[in-house]
């Protein structure tokens, strides 16, 4: 497995390989790997000629500087992992490699960049966005795959690939889950034990909510996941909305097919996000 920490050596990697004709699958991280990534890599794998990961901690995407400076960093347990996974190339960039001059960039997600995670992290989607377009121009891959965890930055990234017209395809994977229902998250890792044993609520809440959406309205299931929140006295709920799965805006009334539940949750000074597909 190659390691490359310069632009140039990646982006020639990938001239070349293109040049060859093959086929290249990419997966942005932000390091401190866990089972989630590694079944985008092994997905990748199977789906590409070459397979390039990254690793980098994007600092203009974090709206709370603690976040950011508490932010897991797992270098060498990462690396064996991506090597096990059959990755065959790992960019691993500095800060002032990704970024040696201020950036000055605004985009325009409308609808879809102002609710939930982007209503509550100012800021995070253009830091993501910025970033994701320029990993893809050093990385030029023809595939690139997310976890629905961040389904709203998936949402946000295919915006993205359409506004720039970028030649790559968005491959959404499913939610890595651990054995008691906790999605994977690298944040994980921070949860204090006391945390980490409350936070399966998070998921069992958002199963009994799909289970109302057969015969109540968004409203009421709304109120009702509110309520069992209100009553725990560890997790802090940030918010709940119903939002259809397709544009992300807030659901009223009978729930459709494709309507989904999106939940942030304080665990201690840990913030956890979650989603489910309601019908
Ligand atoms: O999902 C993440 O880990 C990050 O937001 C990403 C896509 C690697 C961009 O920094």
């Amino acid at each position: 497995m190659i390691l490359f920490e310069t632009i140039k050596e990646t982006r020639e990697y990938s001239v070349s390989k293109r040049k060859n004709g093959l086929s290249i699958g990419f997966i942005p991280t932000m390091g401190a790997l866990h089972e989630g990534h590694l079944s985008l890599a092994i997905r990748a794998r199977a789906e590409n000629d070459i397979v390039i990961c990254s690793i980098f901690v994007n600092p203009i995407q974090f709206n709370n500087p603690e976040d950011l400076k508490k932010y897991p960093r797992t270098l060498d347990q990462d690396l064996k992992m991506l090597e096990l996974a059959g990755c065959d190339l790992v960019f691993l960039p500095s800060v002032d490699e990704m970024y040696p001059e201020e950036i000055h960039k605004d985009y325009d997600f409308g609808t879809l960049g102002g609710v939930m995670e982007g209503a509550f992290r100012p800021g995070h989607f253009n830091g993501v966005a910025i970033v994701v377009h320029k990993l893809f121009e050093i990385t030029l891959p023809h595939r690139a795959y997310f976890g629905e965890k961040d389904y709203q930055q998936l949402a946000i990234v295919k915006e993205l690939v359409k506004i720039e017209n970028l030649p790559v395809e968005i491959i959404p994977c499913p939610i890595s889950r651990e054995q008691d229902g906790v999605a994977m998250s690298s944040r994980n890792a921070r949860l204090t034990p006391e945390m980490r044993n409350a936070a399966p609520f998070i998921f069992h809440i958002l199963k009994q909510a799909r289970k109302m959406a057969q015969d109540h309205t968004a409203e009421q299931i709304e109120e009702f996941v509110k309520l069992k929140f209100s009553g725990h006295l560890l997790l802090d709920l940030e918010y709940f909305t119903i939002a259809s799965g397709h544009d992300l805006q807030a659901v009223s009334g009978k729930i459709s097919p494709g309507d989904m539940g999106f939940i942030a949750v304080f665990a201690g000074e840990i913030r956890l996000i979650d989603n489910i597909q309601l019908i």
